[in-house]
């Protein structure tokens, strides 16, 4: 009987080793567990042996019948966990995939781009300045002495300076414009000199549809002989109608500032209106965009350029306001709004 069983159990583990699917482990089963398997008849004869053969004969069925069955649920989870792996390995190359989320370039950075493509078309180069700035550059050398008036409209965010222990109180500053490039460039080079220099600018101001606490400008001046108010005219014009449409309406007005004369302010008829009057043009129906000016012979001095022998022009583009005009947006603050609502829009 013992070696009827272990005989029983070496053919049943050697069929069971080579099944590959579910289906023949299920006949394995039934062929030697089930009702008329060959274990369960082989086992319905335990009773019959003499008694001195019974107990040992009756714990090698047992252990047959769990070594059988032990096998039977090891193979059968291995031919699932393969047809598992089967499954997942089946990669369909032609579904396309999920495109991964990627974000967009700024409209003012699609701004500054542009105008700098502009531009460059004729002539000119950009250079990048500092938002912290000294007093010197932001006023004293463009004209603009520590008591001129002119400083009251620039209202100025001072920075600490008590651990800079070689500047004065108030020396240091968030630049209020990027005017101040003009004296830093020029410093540098010798004309002709066509740089613009676009950037962000801070004032502590009070927060409206039209301004804002920090904006962005583009500062652009041109050096070189025999250069003229017609030759800025011609600049202003060609850049603004290359930049914001051929049908734009511009209008010139003389205006001060104190590091030019003449200073002239260029207004384009609101595109949020159409001219009507609306809380971004002030009910005036015109939008200040570019100011600008011949450069003052007192600028030229403070850098070391001879004024009688060079003249210039020098310019300022709203950028922010450019780009609000652009899109007829009624409010500033929306370019700096992280809702993303606003800003898929462009
Ligand atoms: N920097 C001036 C401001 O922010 C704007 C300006 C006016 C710049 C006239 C110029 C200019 O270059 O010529 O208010």
């Amino acid at each position: 009987m013992q070696e009827e069983l272990l005989q029983l159990k070496n053919d049943a583990l050697f069929l069971i080793l080579e099944t590959e699917t579910l289906d023949a482990i299920n006949k394995i089963t039934i062929q030697f567990l089930g009702r008329n398997g060959k274990l369960t008849t082989l086992l319905k004869k335990l009773p019959l042996l003499p008694p001195e053969e019974k107990p040992l004969s009756g714990r090698v069925a047992n252990e047959v019948k769990k070594i059988i069955e032990e096998t039977l649920n090891s193979q059968r989870s291995k031919i699932t966990n393969q047809k598992f792996i089967q499954k997942q390995e089946k990669i369909d190359t032609t579904v396309l995939g999920i495109p991964p989320k990627i974000g967009h370039i700024h409209p003012i950075t699609q701004m500054i781009s542009e105008v700098i493509d502009v531009f460059k078309s004729i002539g000119y180069q950009a250079a990048d300045g500092p938002e912290i700035e000294t007093d010197y550059y932001n006023f004293e050398a463009l004209n603009i002495p520590k008591d001129h008036p002119s400083r009251d409209t620039q209202m100025t965010f001072y920075l600490e300076t008590k651990d800079v222990e070689t500047t004065t109180p108030g020396e240091i500053i968030l630049r209020t414009q990027t005017s101040g490039m003009q004296a830093r460039v020029m410093e540098k080079m010798k004309p002709p000199v066509r740089v613009i220099v676009p950037g962000k600018v801070y004032r502590y101001e009070q927060v409206d549809a039209s301004h804002g606490f920090e904006f962005w400008q583009v500062e652009g001046f041109c050096v070189d002989r025999h250069i003229r108010l017609t030759d800025l005219f011609g600049t202003i014009d060609f850049t603004l109608r290359k930049l914001m449409g051929e049908d734009i309406e511009l209008k010139f007005a003389t205006t001060n500032f104190p590091f030019v004369e003449p200073g002239v302010d260029t207004y384009i008829k609101c595109t949020v209106c159409k001219g009507q009057g609306c809380s971004f043009c002030k009910m005036s129906g015109w939008s200040e965009i570019m100011p600008a000016g011949m450069i003052h012979p007192n600028v030229f001095n403070s850098v070391g350029y001879n004024s009688d022998e060079y003249s210039g022009f020098a310019f300022c583009i709203g950028l922010s306001r450019l780009v609000t005009l652009r899109y007829q947006m009624n409010d500033l603050r929306l370019l700096s709004n992280p809702d993303l609502r606003i800003i898929n829009q462009f």
